[in-house]
């Protein structure tokens, strides 16, 4: 875990290839006091109203929401960078969820081929999962995070009391990622305290921390591990064109299908999707597949998930409470079976 070096203060190095950086839980007050001077802020249309200072800051504003994860968005970001007169030697911080994370990674590692980037994340999924590790991408429509790059962040600044202002739906979207840690690493985490988040969400950046230090670049099949839940979360997401479901929402009921598709295949142990349904449902997130979901489009899309082979699909698949694998020779009819008798 991270070292406490002051007391309130909390920091953890990360090992990447971009050279280390540190996820440090700052005071909000502080928050400008760590980014560099001119640092160009990209945040969306509500976080703009609920950090204290950004306004004044006159960040690029993008609308709130999945839709933001497009080119048209990108594009408009990309510009604003160029209007601005954003050099080479300029920065970048994303204020703000996974979407603006993602998306302002993106811009920073494409414009004058790639600039420095700050993570400042303000959603519970942003600080357990997105702002970690250096993925940033934005959505096709034929598919969920299709375009994009590694682009370390040159740190992560998470301050807490942002979670105060974070609406419940998207604190429990947050917690999806919290407890899919739990699932496939860390079952203490499936007994979170939610008046006291500070440690949880601390264990949970730190588990991505050493899967992230392990497989930075998704090469040894670890960090495809933390992809439990998101092939069908994905799939969920994209064929209801980024609309009306959060990501944190899609991986809930993902976990749960997975689960049961890794019992079907005798990967998974009897019984485990249902504790995994129980506790994803205790914690007031959705667990069930859509029921007009048909099973040819659904693989239609599956196919698309970067897992997928030429000829095979990739799924994370849990072997007990607390460990996985990665398992990618699953063939499309047995994924078109068990959808189609399930
Ligand atoms: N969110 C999955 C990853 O960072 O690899």
């Amino acid at each position: 875990m991270g070292d406490r070096h002051t007391e309130g203060a909390w920091n953890m190095k990360v090992e990447s290839r971009f050279g280390s950086y540190e996820i440090s839980f700052i005071k909000l007050t502080e928050l400008w006091g760590y980014l560099p001077e001119n640092c160009c802020l990209v945040t969306d249309s509500n976080v703009v109203e609920v950090i204290p200072g950004l306004k004044e800051r006159n960040p690029i504003v993008v609308p709130a929401g999945e839709e933001s994860k497009s080119f048209d968005t990108y594009r408009f970001v990309v510009t604003e960078l160029a209007k601005r007169g954003v050099k080479r030697s300029g920065s970048l911080a994303a204020v703000g969820g996974g979407v603006v994370g993602d998306l302002g990674g993106v811009a920073a590692a494409s414009y004058m081929r790639g600039i420095d980037f700050w993570q400042v994340p303000t959603s519970l999924l942003a600080m357990v999962d997105s702002s970690v590790g250096g993925k940033v991408g934005i959505d096709l429509a034929e598919g969920k995070n299709l375009v994009g790059a590694f682009w370390a962040p040159k740190a992560v600044l998470v301050a807490p009391e942002c979670l105060k202002t974070l609406p419940e739906r998207q604190f429990k979207a947050g917690l999806a990622e919290v407890l899919k840690m739990g699932f496939i690493r860390d079952p203490e985490l499936l007994n979170l305290d939610r008046e006291n988040p500070q440690p949880w969400i601390e264990r949970a950046i730190d588990g991505k921390r050493q899967v992230v230090e392990a497989d930075e670049f998704e090469t040894n099949g670890l960090r495809a591990t933390l992809n439990f839940g998101h092939t069908i979360g994905h799939m969920l997401e994209s064929r209801a064109n980024y609309q009306g479901i959060l990501h944190g929402e899609a991986v809930a009921i993902g976990m749960v299908a997975e689960a049961e598709f890794g019992e079907y295949l005798g990967v998974t142990p009897a019984g485990t999707a249902e504790k995994v349904r129980e506790v994803l449902a205790e914690n007031g997130l959705p667990v069930e597949l859509p029921t007009d979901l048909n099973p040819t489009e659904a693989l239609k899309w599956l196919q698309l998930d970067k897992k997928s082979g030429t000829k095979t699909l990739g799924f994370s698949l849990l072997t007990g409470i607390g460990s996985c694998k990665l398992k990618s020779d699953i063939e499309p009819s047995q994924v078109l079976e068990w959808l189609e008798t399930r």
